[in-house]
This record gives C-alpha cells, sequence and structure tokens, in this order.
C-alpha cells in the first residue's frame, strides 16, 4: 500500500521539526525519523545561537564575521538574509516555549555567549545544553500537533523521482526531475514501505561519521546528501569538512565535545609543558576561527608526536566554571578529570559539512518538490568555513524560508500530477549472512577518510583515496542488490557515497580556502569558476 501525506520531512532535528510544525497549518505531515525522535545532533549541540541582540553588536558586525569565517565563499544575500532574520526566529523559539540563559527580566535580554570568530558577544545559550533545550521544546510541541505523524525506528532508503515531459506538438519544451516521495525501511518490521508527498524536505543532518576521530553521534552518515545526489540534486562544497579543534581525548570517551564557548569564556589551549601554543599561529589566538585553531592543534601534534594538547579553564572561579558549563563538568568529572583544577586533554575531530545539497534562498534543490534544510543543505551562508553557532540559526531561518516555499508549491500541484509508484521489489534478495562486510567497510572508510582526506590535504593522498573509496563502493553497491537491505546497510552505502562526494570535491578545489588546506597549492585562486564546487549525477 502506498502511504500518503503532504508533506514528507526525512530528519527530526531542528530543520526538521520547525519546518514541521510550520507546514502543518496547511495538511499533513509525517516526520520519519531513524531512531528515536529526540535522537539528533541537534540535541547535543552545546555553543547556541548566534544573533543580533546586543545594543552594542549590529548586523553588519555579525555579516562582516560571517563573511571573514567564509573566507571569500559566501553568498553575501544569504548571509545578510539570515543575519537579519535571525533574531525574529530566536524570538519564535522562546514563544514555543524555549528557556535560553537570560541577564535581565525582559522576555528577551539574554546573556550572550562568545565564540570564536565573533567580534561581538551574541550567542544565546541554555547553559552548556542548548540543542537539547531546543530540541525537547520542538518535541513537545510536535508531539501535541493534530496533523503529525511521527514515526521513529523508520530510514529513508531513496528518494523517489520521476522526470516529466511537457510536449508542445511533437516537441519536449521542458524536462523536470520531480520527487514524490521516498523509499523507507521500516525498522520495526523489517518491510519497505512507500510513501507519496506533495512536498518532500530533507533534513537528515551532516555525514561526520564519515571520519574516523567525530563529535557526531553514530546516525550522521550523510543520509540526506547521498539521496539527493542520488536523485539528481546538485551537491556543493563539500570538500569544506569544519573539524572541531576540541574534542575530547580519553580512550573511554566517544564524540564527546568540549564546546567552544569553553575558550569564549576565557580557556587557553596548551601542550603538556604547559607551553600556550595558539600565540605562535595568529593574533586571535584561542579565538580565531576554527579552521585556523584546529590546523594549529594538528601542526602541534604532528611537530611533538603528541596525542593531545589541553584546554585549560582552572584559572577561572570554580563555581562559575560548574554553573556554566554543567553538562562538561560533570561528564569529563565521569572520565576523571575535574575541569576546575585539570587541563581537559582535547584533540581536532570532524564536526560540520559546510557543504551539502545545493539550495536556493528558499531551501529548494534543483529537483521539483524536494526541500533540504540544516547541516544537510549548501544555502551559502557558510562559504568555506562555518561560523560557530551560525548552524542552528540557519536551519531556524531556512526552515521558515522553506515552509513558505513549499505551501506556496504544495497549492500549486493540486490534484494535476498523478504518478504511478512501482513498490520496492525484493523478488530474490536473501537475508546477509555476512555482516562483518558492513562493519569491515564502514571502519575502512572513516579510517581512509581520516588519513587521506584529513585537515591537511595532498592531491597524491586524495588520488589513493579516491581509488580505494571507489572499489569499496563498488563492493558495497553488489552487497546492497543481493541482500535484503538493513538500516547498517543503507547508512554504509549513504556513507561511501559521501566519501566519494567529498573527495571528488577536494580534488576539483585546487587551492587552499578555509578549511580546504592542500599542502600542494597553498595560496587562494579566485578565478570564477572554482568559486563552488558542484557535483551532480547525469542520468
Ligand atoms: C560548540 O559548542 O563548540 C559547537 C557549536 C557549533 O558548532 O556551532
Amino acid at each position: 500500500m502506498i502511504k500518503k501525506t503532504d508533506f514528507l520531512v526525512i530528519g527530526s532535528g531542528i530543520a526538521g521539526l520547525s519546518y514541521a510544525l510550520k507546514v502543518a497549518q496547511f495538511g499533513k505531515v509525517t516526520i520519519i525519523t531513524k531512531k528515536q525522535i529526540q535522537k539528533t545532533n541537534t540535541a547535543l549541540a552545546q555553543g547556541g545561537v548566534a544573533a543580533v541582540f546586543s545594543s552594542i553588536d549590529s548586523f553588519d558586525l555579525h555579516i562582516q564575521d560571517t563573511l571573514a569565517s567564509g573566507d571569500g565563499l559566501c553568498n553575501q544575500d544569504v548571509v545578510s538574509m539570515v543575519v537579519k532574520d535571525g533574531p525574529k526566529r530566536i524570538k519564535e523559539l522562546v514563544k514555543q516555549g524555549a528557556r535560553f540563559n537570560k541577564e535581565g527580566n525582559g522576555e528577551y535580554d539574554f546573556s550572550l555567549g562568545q565564540e570564536g570568530g565573533h567580534s561581538a558577544k551574541r550567542i544565546v545559550y541554555a547553559h552548556d545544553l542548548t540543542g537539547k533545550e531546543i530540541e525537547d521544546t520542538l518535541v513537545k510541541n510536535v508531539e501535541n500537533h493534530e496533523n503529525i505523524t511521527v514515526l521513529e525506528d523508520h530510514i529513508a532508503v531513496n528518494l523517489i523521482t520521476f522526470f516529466s515531459s511537457i510536449r508542445s506538438g511533437l516537441v519536449v519544451t521542458q524536462n523536470e526531475n520531480i520527487c514524490c516521495g521516498a523509499y523507507v525501511l521500516n525498522n520495526k518490521t523489517g518491510e519497505i514501505e512507500t510513501f507519496y508527498s506533495g512536498v518532500t524536505l530533507l533534513a537528515t543532518g551532516g555525514a561526520s561519521k564519515v571520519y574516523l576521530y567525530t563529535s557526531n553521534p553514530d546516525i550522521a552518515t550523510g543520509d540526506g546528501i547521498a539521496m539527493a545526489y542520488r536523485a539528481g540534486a546538485s551537491v556543493a562544497n563539500l570538500e569544506f569538512v569544519q573539524f572541531h579543534p576540541t574534542c575530547l581525548y580519553h580512550p573511554e570517551a566517544k564524540n564527546f565535545l568540549i564546546s567552544e564557548a569553553v575558550r569564549g569564556e576565557g580557556a587557553i589551549l596548551i601542550d603538556s609543558n604547559g607551553h600556550r601554543f595558539m600565540e605562535e599561529y595568529t593574533p586571535d589566538k584561542e579565538l580565531a576561527c576554527r579552521d585556523v585553531v584546529a590546523r594549529a592543534i594538528d601542526s602541534e601534534l604532528k611537530k611533538t608526536g603528541a596525542e593531545s594538547v589541553f584546554l585549560d579553564i582552572t584559572h577561572k572561579d570554580s563555581e562559575f566554571i560548574k554553573k556554566r558549563f554543567p553538562n562538561i563538568y560533570a561528564k569529563c568529572l565521569e572520565y576523571g578529570i575535574d575541569i576546575t583544577k585539570d587541563p581537559i586533554p582535547v584533540v581536532p575531530a570532524a564536526h560540520y559539512m559546510c557543504g551539502g545539497v545545493a539550495t536556493d534562498l528558499n531551501g529548494k534543490t534543483d529537483v521539483q518538490r524536494l526541500y533540504a534544510v540544516g547541516e544537510t543543505a549548501c544555502t551559502g551562508l557558510h562559504g568555506a568555513n562555518r561560523l560557530a553557532s551560525n548552524s542552528l540559526l540557519e536551519a531556524l531561518v531556512y526552515a521558515h524560508r522553506s515552509y513558505k516555499a513549499s505551501i506556496e508549491e504544495f497549492n500549486a500541484i493540486g490534484n494535476k500530477i498523478t504518478v504511478t509508484m512501482d513498490h520496492w521489489d525484493e523478488t530474490g534478495v536473501i537475508d546477509s549472512d555476512e555482516a562483518i562486510v558492513v562493519s569491515h567497510n564502514w571502519d575502512e572508510i572513516r579510517r581512509l577518510m581520516w588519513n587521506y582526506v584529513g585537515i591537511v590535504r595532498s592531491d597524491k593522498r586524495l588520488q589513493r583515496a579516491l581509488r580505494r573509496i571507489q572499489n569499496i563502493k563498488e563492493e558495497i553497491n553488489e552487497y546492497y542488490w543481493g541482500f535484503k537491505v538493513t538500516s547498517d546497510l543503507i547508512e554504509l552505502r549513504n556513507l561511501s557515497t559521501v566519501a566519494e562526494l567529498i573527495i571528488k570535491s577536494a580534488l576539483l578545489r585546487k587551492e587552499s580556502r578555509g578549511l580546504h588546506y592542500n599542502i600542494g597549492y597553498l595560496e587562494k585562486n579566485d578565478q570564477e569558476m572554482l568559486k563552488h564546487t558542484i557535483l551532480k549525477k547525469s542520468f
């Protein structure tokens, strides 16, 4: 049976839920999420949302900081639009019930944090659990909405698209690629279900799980980017992978981030001898943009052979530290590190994809009726390096704009398009008896990306990575078509697609800019044609 919905939302982080709550005023919404609704990258975001609320700050300053961080590659119209719309979207979140730290009694007298690359205090935060506060608020509203159905343990396999030909006499005058839903694996039953939707939104988050070391949870496998690419949408700027400078380094800690806000409150980076090394790299020291700080740490680690550097905030009042960073304090204590007394061992790790599915100013992709919002998307805001805390902001602003555009598109469709949709065909496929293939390939991809496509790159290593990933992909595809699909296999297939796209994008960029640093091309190259790296599948 085909399941029909007006709006299909794939992903349940800030982007998907904000959008769902808005379009639900106009039709039935189905949200599919591959784990539980709250298990998202959003829920783990510590820092906050950047927006202008202080009288000594201004839109112009926030715009300039975003452009400087993006290193010449941001779309200026997008930056200006997002920065100016930001405060409105945050006020909307407050109306929905989100509680941020405040300094005064006014509804929006927020206590504002500082992060790298920002020339003013402008980070709206909820202690060091900002993402969780936002996620919990949105989930509560979604769960109370009669027009929204949430399907947990459902993972999208592929988007369903068709080409429409508009004829004038005997001549085909237009040929549009249109998305009309998705095939979705219901993990509870093991069945693949067919969803028909008026409009589909990809809000599946990032892909940093493609790297061996990452701040992201296991779900960040680039599903939206891979599905969109397979469906014929353009993907852009995937070489710009942001490595967060300070992830906790501890054998038992998996993916735990030490927020940039800790540096914003005065923490310094030191080596094992207590030497503060950032001064040797940049006058902005610990508050330089992330690409600069991550590369400095990488260089220190390579120079000294040490396994980590240290983040030291012990000079601050211990009560202040515990109150400002309750989550980081408690987590580190679990590993025997009292951050009020001990420097925290940290290393850089893959954190955020600045590239993604290419969209216009309304979150529209180049496949009709398909939108992408949040980390899955590449809107032009982040350019070559995202400014800290601009991502939750981008998700809020684009969820709003996509909602507006989706409603228009949805109303225009009416009953004009009817499609015959094929069901998923599993004739002849059998249950896999070689799960080891999946775990082995998964591991190999992540090591390969870390070693050959990391913070510092070279064409030679990228070429080697491309050859290896193409072999691995072939193996995965063989497996994919031969056996019953499982969520592990779907994620592995997506991960391998995104890995290949990152490598190909990195090979196309013959310069060093922002997060992409290639030892063969240390300078920037401003030729117009090299500004954005767009990849699109040909059919
Ligand atoms: C952090 O708290 O350092 C992460 C925030 C972000 O990535 O914007």
